[in-house]
C-alpha cells in the first residue's frame, strides 16, 4: 500500500525569485498537510549527502553546488498516496517537459534549478524526511 508521507524542498531558485508563498499555496490547494517545516541551508557537504544517490551522475557536481548556494524550505507532507500524488503536482524534472500548471511549469528555470524536490518513493520519503528533522520536528 502506498504511504501517506512525502518529502519536498523548496530549492534555492525558488527562494531567490519569491516563490515561496506561490508554492506553499499550491501544496496546501493540492490537499497536502505540512506536518514538518523548516527554512535552512544546506552545506556543501550535506547536500552532497542528500544527493549521494547522483553521485556518480555528471550533474553531481553541480548539483550539490546549487543546492548549497542559498537558503531553501524543507518539509514533510501528508496525503494519501503522497509520493505520487506531490509527484504529479510538481511535474517532470525538466521544466519544459512539465504538464501545465504543475509547480515546475509555473516556478522552474532549468532542468538543474527545478524550484522543488519531491521524494520519489515511500522509503526515499522517510530517509529524506529523518535527513532533516528530528522526530521531536515532524507532528505527524
Ligand atoms: P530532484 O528531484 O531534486 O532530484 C535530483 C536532481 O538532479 C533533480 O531534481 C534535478 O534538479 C537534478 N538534475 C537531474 N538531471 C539533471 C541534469 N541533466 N542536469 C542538471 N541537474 C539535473
Amino acid at each position: 500500500m502506498a504511504g501517506n508521507i512525502t518529502f519536498t524542498m523548496i530549492k534555492p531558485d525558488a527562494v531567490r525569485n519569491g516563490h515561496i508563498g506561490a508554492i506553499l499555496n499550491k501544496i496546501n490547494e493540492g490537499g497536502f498537510e505540512i506536518v514538518a517545516m523548516k527554512y535552512t541551508k544546506l552545506s556543501q557537504e550535506k547536500a552532497g549527502e542528500f544527493y549521494e544517490v547522483h553521485k556518480e551522475r555528471p550533474f553531481y557536481g553541480e548539483l550539490v553546488e546549487f543546492m548549497s548556494s542559498g537558503p531553501i524550505v524543507a518539509a514533510v507532507l501528508r496525503k494519501d498516496n503522497a509520493v505520487e500524488s506531490f509527484r504529479t503536482l510538481i511535474g517532470a524534472t525538466n521544466p519544459e517537459e512539465a504538464a501545465e500548471g504543475t509547480i515546475r511549469a509555473l516556478y522552474a528555470t532549468s532542468i538543474g534549478e527545478n524550484a522543488v524536490h519531491g521524494a520519489d518513493s515511500d522509503e526515499n520519503a522517510l530517509r529524506e524526511a529523518n535527513f532533516h528533522f528530528a522526530g521531536t520536528e515532524m507532528f505527524m
